[in-house]
């Protein structure tokens, strides 16, 4: 398996609109039983893709009998306990199962015990999964995070199978990538009344909400839904006030995003991305997740244009006179790269 140009296409899509995919159960497609024993421990932080090369389905009768055929030959041919992947993804834009949330896989070793391998039935090397297909695979992904079988900050590595089948005794650890970001549309995100923002950024700043804290998936799209009808109708912002938020859950919430401007400090919400840990960090500091979370979102903001490789990096406090974001962040990010007070 190459780098396949679709697969930068689908990790930068980042979360669809988050509906619950279709999947054809084991039993819909004529599976034999189960007979894996190796379990995954839930949520994984790794999802690993492939396509198979000459087995292209566009209706499910096909792909139903591929899977079939895949399952026979992975058993009798190659010894395995099953099919090698936890889903498998059709043209049909069907999603079938393979061994599951639970079984862990055979596809990419080193990585088995700690992902989800989903394998997208394919024409040819190289090329595209169909827009179905695409689309599938995301509701899936989403509906994984949702129902904590996948972290929300997952990973999913390139990885060339040659050079793993090489080297079996070291997995080779993926570079660190953008963090999965969990769009606006995923928490049902009002209209935002906004004006631009004025990209490269200069500064970025350090939040806390003050409010409740979530430490699951949920309860944090929830918040982040409150925060923005709290700043529209109470405060009369044009959006929620903030570029991005993190929860305890370690994942990335877009507030309004790389192109709008923020309203969380004044003089500085058309230069200053304003990133929120959502909660009280007067006492307690965020858990690892949140901290590393936000990091990485920085790092990809220099990564891709929308923040000066020599931004600032400053407190809420420090450009503002509040109390944001608390005493025992402010210890935490005074050690980051760039800070400056
Ligand atoms: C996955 O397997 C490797 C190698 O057998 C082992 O070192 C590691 O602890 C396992 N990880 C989990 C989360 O089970
Ligand atoms: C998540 O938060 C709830 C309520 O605040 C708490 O009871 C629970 O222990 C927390 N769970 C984890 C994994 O921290």
């Amino acid at each position: 398996v190459m780098l396949l140009p679709w697969l930068l296409v689908f990790s930068a899509l980042g979360l669809g609109a988050g509906g619950a995919p279709t999947i054809v159960s084991r039993k819909e497609w004529g599976s034999r039983s189960l007979t894996c024993s190796g379990r995954l421990s839930l949520p994984v932080p790794y999802v690993l893709t492939e396509q198979l090369v000459g087995m292209e389905c566009q209706e499910q009768n096909d792909c139903r009998q591929n899977l079939r055929d895949l399952q026979a030959h992975s058993v009798y041919t190659k010894g395995w306990c099953d099919v090698a992947y936890n889903f498998l993804v059709g043209d049909d834009g069907s999603v079938y199962e393979g061994v599951g949330w639970d079984m862990q896989g055979t596809h990419t070793q080193g990585y088995n015990n700690v992902s989800l391998g989903l394998a997208f039935f394919g024409a040819k090397q190289g090329s595209t999964p169909s827009p179905a297909a695409l689309l599938a695979a995301e509701d899936l992904i989403f509906y994984a995070i949702r129902k904590r079988h996948l972290s929300p900050r997952y990973i999913q590595p390139l990885l060339l199978k040659e050079e793993v089948c090489l080297t079996p005794q070291q997995p080779v650890m993926p570079r660190k990538a953008c963090p999965v970001i969990i769009t606006r549309s995923a928490w049902d995100a009002r209209e935002t009344h906004c004006p631009k923002m004025n990209l490269p950024a200069k500064y970025v700043i350090i939040i806390h909400t003050a409010g409740a804290t979530c430490n699951e998936s949920m309860d944090c799209l929830i918040r982040v839904r409150d925060t923005q009808s709290y700043h529209m109708d109470r405060l009369d912002f044009c959006d929620i006030g903030y570029h991005f938020l993190v929860g305890q859950d370690g994942g990335v919430y877009e507030g309004v995003g790389w192109h709008r401007q923020g309203s969380h400090t004044y003089g500085y919400n058309d230069i200053g991305l304003g990133i929120a840990f959502m909660g009280n960090f007067v006492e307690k500091a965020p858990n690892a997740a949140a901290l590393e979370a936000a990091q990485t979102l920085i790092q990809c903001a220099v990564d891709k244009g929308y923040l000066t490789p020599n931004y600032i990096l400053v407190g809420h406090s420090d450009v503002s006179n509040i109390l944001s974001p608390g005493k025992a962040l402010y210890n935490i990010i005074s050690t980051w790269p760039h800070f400056r007070q």
